[in-house]
């Protein structure tokens, strides 16, 4: 592990820092977790008019197009009547996600979105300097939070087909033991879509010293279709430190509104809770509850997202371009050129496309939006990369 390899705290807080100028805003930490996600190009987006937002073919952030089915948005109605209140019934969201993975209440813990659990996990288990390892590319925020609060992310490249080198994070693992807070595993990873196989959680698992917590996060388990893919949750049964992170901001539709959870042992649960803001509102509980109790619609939105994702990739291919193999509701085309000026060009088409996630600086991460968006993703990107490219005779290159 070298230098390169770690990201740097004063590097992270200045890049947070140019955001912010450009913003006139102070850095805030509410800015921080923020712009873990969000370029200044982003924030600018956020700031148009409402107009323009809704006329954006809108496939850069991973969400579900479709919004939350009749069955949520009654019971989310419902709950408004609690709006005034501190203390109300919930809806019995935690006992529900209990009930879901046949763990006990004491296992869970909720958060606004999961996104806030993945800041207190590093906060948790990072004090006293410990570090984080993972992969990078990966869900970034987990890294960035570290460093901008006290500590340091080791990340190790993919492997050459885009997936999480095991035997190396092990490798990892055993020389840092000393200093090491958790180790992060995103599964299936964002940005590339790629799963890690159920024989390579157990793997890593095994391979580590017993006691090193693992985060491992599946927020975007529920497109899986894949019989290589497990939850990791059993580990969690069996005593291991093992914490799994879920949210309802993808298959359910509620990234707006905010709800996410761990899974972890009892004690991992308490060690975390003092971290947790709890501020999550009645409204989410109760659209949390009817969308677990909703399988119907999300078995609907797994399967149109899935065809929607193939035939793009397809389509693509026809152009000349291949994307890399995904098991979510995105996945990266190779662009064969540097992406940044491609993003741009898709903005001025009205379609937002995914940041660049570099090392792969040719890669361009399409989310899969509704047919209407994707069909606007396909007209453009024959208009911008299309001409040419089969022609050239780089086909599949
Ligand atoms: C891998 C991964 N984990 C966690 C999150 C956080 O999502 P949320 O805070 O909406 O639950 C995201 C958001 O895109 C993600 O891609």
């Amino acid at each position: 592990m070298d230098e390169n390899n770690t990201v740097s705290r004063r590097k992270f807080v200045g890049g947070v820092a140019a955001a912010a100028g450009v913003l006139g805003l102070a850095p805030s930490r509410n800015l921080f977790a923020q712009t873990a996600r969000m370029t200044p190009r982003d924030l600018e987006i956020a700031r148009d008019t409402l107009d323009e937002y809704d006329a954006f073919a809108k496939i850069s952030f991973n969400e579900n197009p479709y919004g939350p089915p009749e069955s949520v948005l009654k019971a989310m109605t419902k709950a408004f009547k609690y709006a005034n209140r501190y203390g109300y019934p919930d809806g019995g969201i935690t006992e529900a996600i209990a009930k879901l993975h046949g763990v006990s209440p004491d296992n869970i813990l909720l958060s606004a979105g999961s996104g806030e659990m993945l800041d207190v996990i590093g906060t948790t288990f990072t004090q006293g300097n410990k570090k984080v390892i993972g992969v990078s590319p990966s869900y970034m925020q987990v890294y960035e939070h570290v460093t901008s609060v006290r500590a340091e992310a080791i990340t190790l490249p993919l492997t050459a087909d885009y997936r999480q080198p095991i035997p190396d994070l092990i490798k990892a693992a055993k020389q840092h033991y000393r200093d090491l807070g958790f180790i992060y595993l995103c599964n299936p990873n964002n940005p590339t879509g790629r799963i890690v196989t159920k024989g390579e959680v157990r793997e890593l698992l095994d391979g580590i010293p017993a006691d090193v917590p693992v985060l491992i996060d599946e927020a975007y388990h529920h497109f899986v279709d894949n019989s290589d893919y497990a939850t990791s949750v059993p580990y969690m049964l069996e005593g291991r430190p093992v914490i799994v992170t879920r949210t309802f901001s993808k298959i359910a539709a509620l990234a707006g509104m905010r709800l996410g959870y761990a899974i972890a042992r009892k004690d991992i649960i308490a060690q975390m809770r003092p971290y947790s803001m709890g501020s999550i509102s009645a409204v989410v509980k109760w659209g949390g509850v009817a969308a677990l109790a909703d399988t119907e619609s999300q078995a609907r939105v797994k399967k149109v997202t899935i065809d929607l994702r193939q035939q793009t990739i397809g389509y693509l291919k026809g152009l000349g371009y291949e994307s890399i193999p995904s098991d979510t509701n995105f996945f990266m085309v190779h662009l064969k050129k540097p992406v940044v000026p491609v993003i741009e060009a898709f903005r001025k088409k009205g379609v937002l496309v995914g940041r660049p996630f570099p090392p792969l600086t040719e890669h361009l991460r399409v989310s899969i939006g509704n047919p209407d968006e994707m069909q606007r993703f396909q007209v453009a990107f024959k208009e911008i990369m299309g001409a040419g490219a089969v022609g050239a005779g780089n086909n599949g290159r």
